[in-house]
């Protein structure tokens, strides 16, 4: 993707350096929302601390193994995602692997279509990054997440433990292939 692409409402683009603070404010907001009311408040603020905030998501988007992919309708951020290379668990055996780290869509923009999109703008930029297989983790207890990614053609293919606080959480690891047919997918839950 090499410059910003209107899709439907929604237009998909590239995360710059300028975005880090709404990134920040957004990606907490999001983390607290799917996941808050599951961990103790205790461990959501380490986690948060940890992961979020300004300078964390600044050094996310300088780094050039980092590609962050923001959805906006106007002015609103609607959803991100972030693919990223590095180390593949072991259970992760198709060819050059890379990990979608972060996969969030706002409440009011789920069930609409819009996470499929999204999906799409990262095949396209993990395929040009020259990536065969797109890898991820996602919390064994986050059914709507799996479901989601199992639309999407991931398959489970192990599990790898996640750190939130002081809490040692089990994820399922999903993957799949990338190729070009599969960066636009039949939009079977377009609605
Ligand atoms: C995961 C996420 C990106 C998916 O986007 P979405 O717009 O909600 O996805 P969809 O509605 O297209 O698909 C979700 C599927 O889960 C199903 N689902 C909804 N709630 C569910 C639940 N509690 N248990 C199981 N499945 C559920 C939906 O019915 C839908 O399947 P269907 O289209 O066959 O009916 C979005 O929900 C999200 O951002 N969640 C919070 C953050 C998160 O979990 N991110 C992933 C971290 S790894």
């Amino acid at each position: 993707m090499q410059t910003a692409e209107p899709t439907g409402r929604f237009l998909i683009r590239r995360a710059g350096a300028s975005d880090a603070d709404e990134l920040a404010r957004f990606a907490a907001r999001t983390f607290s929302e799917a996941f808050g009311a599951e961990n103790t408040p205790e461990d959501l603020a380490l986690y948060l601390a940890r992961a979020y905030g300004p300078a964390q998501q600044g050094a996310e988007l300088r780094d050039p193994a980092w590609t962050t992919l923001l959805a906006e309708e106007g002015t609103t951020l609607a959803g991100y995602a972030q693919i990223r290379t590095g180390p593949a668990p072991s259970c992760v055996t198709g060819q050059a692997p890379i990990e979608l780290f972060r996969f969030y869509v706002d409440s009011p923009w789920q069930g609409q279509g819009l996470a499929r999109r999204l999906m799409a703008a990262v095949d396209e930029e993990a395929i040009s990054r020259g990536a065969r297989t797109l890898w991820l983790g996602v919390w064994e207890r986050n059914a709507r997440g799996q479901a989601f990614y199992r639309k999407c053609g991931f398959v489970d293919v192990g599990e790898k433990s996640f750190l939130v606080g002081t809490d040692h959480q089990r994820d399922r690891v999903m993957a799949r292939a990338l190729n070009s047919s599969d960066a636009a997918p039949p939009q079977r839950s377009q609605r």
